[in-house]
């Protein structure tokens, strides 16, 4: 008896709590709470604050986005949470979280690789059934991109944007025409240029030991013919193509037209390099233009070009990448977290990521939108919208992490001279064979 009455008081407690929480309020304000529970007739007027967590955003989508979603829905406040701007990084950050079964966010973002991790691990809610009830129409979505989220047959996330690799160059020292079209011209115009027009280098690129070294060395590797696995999921890495591709991608990284620190760039470092007027070129996702044309942070406003990413033997290249949007399993405000899911991901959130962020929508419709394409015009070329639609994907597999690290630890070594591209190549081959036959 005495048992059962401390279970039940405990369960009040418990529920009291979950009540006092569930008003929106920080838990640990104790006036606050008490102040909203006295409040629970006039729900209307509750705010409910639902926290969003994503990456460093270099641009001004994220506050725009904020901003106009919070003045279309007063009740709700956004409270923005900037993770690490390394996507291996903000990863990791989401799982220690996640595996604590913390509802300390309510939305994040999520690069491509992760839905089906995320929704193998329990950490997502499935969106169906918020999907269905809203009529939001899946049809509109670039396919591939609505894939990316989709796991046994449930959506878990919603695609916010698409990314494939381009070319960015200055348009005040590359004629037009006289654009590399192959990793060789690249390297033979990167080295004309290099110290021109107060440049200190010639070409950037991301080749830290992360995330982004995989999406560089994927370029290398597809644009000469070759791949990591196979659409079946073979291991296929250990071909001549893939090694003629990483060793033009050593012969670039150990050349003197990138930075003799190259190995610790990432997007930020490149970014901020390039926006400040050292590099007549960098390969970068297509964020690039917006912020290369920001007036308050960029030194060369309006002299920006892009292209596709130099050709090997088989072509030019571009690793898909891109960010969807999906709500914590233990999150405390799944309806308004998604509202905020709904507004970003659809045409008036993904709008204003074009045109703040210079994202590619997943909306083909929005490529249409005039305000889109005056933003960046280059949404319009046939470049951009083949490289998307060709855009190569990273290995679709459940321990993607896994296999990620193998690659990223071998092309590091191969870069840093520590291993021969054929050592390296021989080494992804054993070791991405065994990660996938665990
Ligand atoms: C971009 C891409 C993402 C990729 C990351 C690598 O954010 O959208 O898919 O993993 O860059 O740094």
């Amino acid at each position: 008896m005495k048992k059962a009455m401390k279970v039940s008081s405990a369960m009040l407690a418990l529920t009291l709590g979950l009540t006092a929480c569930s008003s929106g309020q920080d838990a640990s304000n104790g006036t606050k709470d008490k102040k909203d529970s006295q409040k629970t007739d006039n729900k209307s007027s509750e705010v409910v604050k639902i926290v969003y967590a994503r990456g460093q955003d270099a641009t001004k989508a994220t506050e725009k986005i904020i901003e106009a979603f919070e003045k279309e829905h007063p009740n709700i406040k956004v409270e923005f949470r900037e993770m690490p701007a390394d996507t291996g990084k903000q990863h990791d950050a989401y799982v220690t979280m996640l595996n604590a079964q913390s509802s300390e966010i309510d939305v994040m973002d999520l690069d491509v690789v992760w839905p089906a991790e995320f929704a193998q691990a329990g950490y997502t809610l499935p969106l169906d059934r918020f999907i269905e009830q809203d009529g939001v129409d899946l049809s509109k979505y670039n396919q591939g991109a609505l894939a990316a989220g989709n796991f046994n047959g449930k959506q878990w996330a919603m695609p916010k944007f698409i990314d494939a690799g381009m070319l960015f160059y200055r348009t005040d020292l590359v004629p037009k025409d006289k654009v590399p079209r192959t990793w060789d011209e690249l390297l033979k115009a990167a080295k004309e240029l290099k110290g021109k027009g107060g440049t200190k280098y010639g070409y950037l690129m991301q080749a830290k030991q992360y995330e982004g070294l995989v999406c560089n060395a994927v370029e290398f590797i597809a644009s000469y013919g070759g791949q990591i696995v196979d659409k079946n999921n073979n291991v296929v890495i250990n071909s001549p193509q893939a090694i003629k591709g990483l060793k033009k991608m050593v012969e670039i990284v150990k050349s003197d037209v990138v930075p003799s620190n190259i190995t610790t760039f990432t997007e930020p470092e490149s970014h901020t390099a390039f926006i400040e007027g050292q590099s007549p070129f960098i390969r970068n996702w297509p964020y690039q233009y917006a912020l290369a044309n920001d007036k308050e942070q960029s030194k060369i406003v309006g002299k920006v070009g892009v292209a596709p990413l130099p050709a090997g033997d088989k072509g030019s290249a571009a690793t898909l990448g891109g960010w969807m949007t999906a709500i914590n399993k233990y999150s405390k405000h799944p309806k308004e977290a998604w509202e905020f899911v709904k507004f970003m991901t659809g045409p008036e959130g993904q709008k204003l990521s074009a045109i703040y962020g210079g994202l590619a929508p997943t909306l083909p419709e929005l490529f249409k939108d005039q305000d889109i394409l005056k933003a960046n015009p280059f949404f319009a070329e046939e470049g951009f919208v083949n490289a998307l639609n060709a855009a190569v994907p990273r290995p679709v597999v459940p321990n993607y992490p896994e296999v990620s690290e193998i690659i990223q630890i071998n092309v590091s070594k191969a870069l840093a001279g520590e291993l021969t591209v054929e050592q390296a190549v021989a080494n992804m081959e054993k070791e991405i064979k065994a990660a996938l036959n665990k």
